[in-house]
């Protein structure tokens, strides 16, 4: 068949299975399943409506713009999220909340620790230098780095894919509140203290680089290399939290010795105490640590190469 050709059949039917929970009244989530007639170009979003309007006016789903814009419909659509006003629909699906959010009821999940953390980080332009008056002179070369980052809509699917937002406390921010906090810090205009609040408050170096938030978000912002890694480097340079210590413990350690010493390694990140000592003999055991490089120190060949290395590529040579 060709491929401009058009399809001889039309399917008859979505077979849609969706997740059912009101925390108020369910001790339990569970799946209801409908079929929904298809039409052409059917949205993800129009299987939804239809089902409210004909088969559960109870079920509880989320949407405002209907065009890509204000981020509010994503839902996780066959595991994985997607916008329900811009993705088609399949013919079967099950669609559940957005994972690593408390749901209010159905699909509708709550944005409140979102918003808590992302007032905690200042979300505004903090002015050192008096606002000069409109037009305020800013060049295109200025606003570059943050081009892609002013596109986020703040639709929280890269929060829901996040390997280190799964933990319990984890304590980090996440990849949708550091875009909003890189923005702002490579904006040329802002004054704010933006490496102590992604050390301390947003913990940036606990991302572990996986790259599964670029991987979803509708709008393909380059978290990693445009928001995360500019924000890592801010707080290296301000030294801010254990994150940057580390990191800079890191660098001096491969740099003196060509290899990386685990025990040097988290003594100087740490410093000198009962726990960082006894995590260091734990290393012993599984390998970590080689007893006879930590103690007797000895560099590796080409350790000079390395450290050459290091120091011109942090001169940016
Ligand atoms: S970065 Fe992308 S996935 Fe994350 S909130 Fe913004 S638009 Fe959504
Ligand atoms: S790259 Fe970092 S922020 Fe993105 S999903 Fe992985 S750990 Fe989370
Ligand atoms: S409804 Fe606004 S982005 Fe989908």
């Amino acid at each position: 068949m060709s491929p401009f050709s058009k399809p001889t059949t039309e399917p008859d039917e979505v077979r849609v299975r969706l997740y059912r929970f009101d925390p108020a009244v369910d001790r339990a989530p569970r799946y209801e399943t409908y079929k929904v007639p298809h039409t052409p170009r059917m949205r993800i979003m129009d299987v939804l409506d239809y089902v409210h309007e004909n088969m559960a006016v109870d079920f509880g789903y989320r949407w405002l713009c209907g065009s890509k814009k204000c981020g509010t419909c994503a839902v996780n659509v066959n595991g994985s999220p997607k916008l329900a006003c811009w993705e088609e629909a399949e013919l079967e699906m099950t669609i559940e909340p957005l994972s690593n959010m408390q749901v209010i009821r159905d699909l509708v999940t709550s944005r409140d620790a979102f918003e808590a953390l992302l007032g905690r980080l200042s979300p505004m332009l903090v002015r050192k230098v008096e606002y000069p008056g409109f037009p305020e002179p800013l060049t295109a070369i200025q606003l570059a780095p943050t081009a892609h980052l002013r596109d986020c809509i703040q639709c929280l699917a890269c929060q829901s894919v996040c390997p280190v937002l799964k933990q319990p406390d984890s304590g980090f921010a996440g990849p949708a509140l550091l875009v909003a906090l890189s923005e702002l810090a490579q904006d040329p205009r802002d004054g704010g203290e933006r490496g102590r609040l992604a050390g301390e408050v947003a913990q940036v170096f606990k991302c572990v680089s996986c790259y599964e938030c670029e991987r979803v978000c509708p709008v393909e912002i380059p978290i990693v290399g445009e928001a995360i890694e500019p924000l890592k480097r801010l707080v290296y340079q301000a030294g801010a939290g254990a994150g940057a210590r580390h990191a800079r413990a890191f660098l001096d350690v491969v740099k003196a010795r060509g290899y990386l010493n685990a025990a040097v390694l988290a003594l100087k990140t740490k410093g000198i105490t009962l726990n960082a000592l006894r995590l260091a003999l734990r290393m012993v055991p599984r390998g970590k640590i080689e007893l006879g490089k930590a103690l007797l120190k000895r560099p590796a060949p080409g350790a000079k190469v390395i450290g050459k290395t290091y120091e011109s590529s942090e001169d940016g040579k």
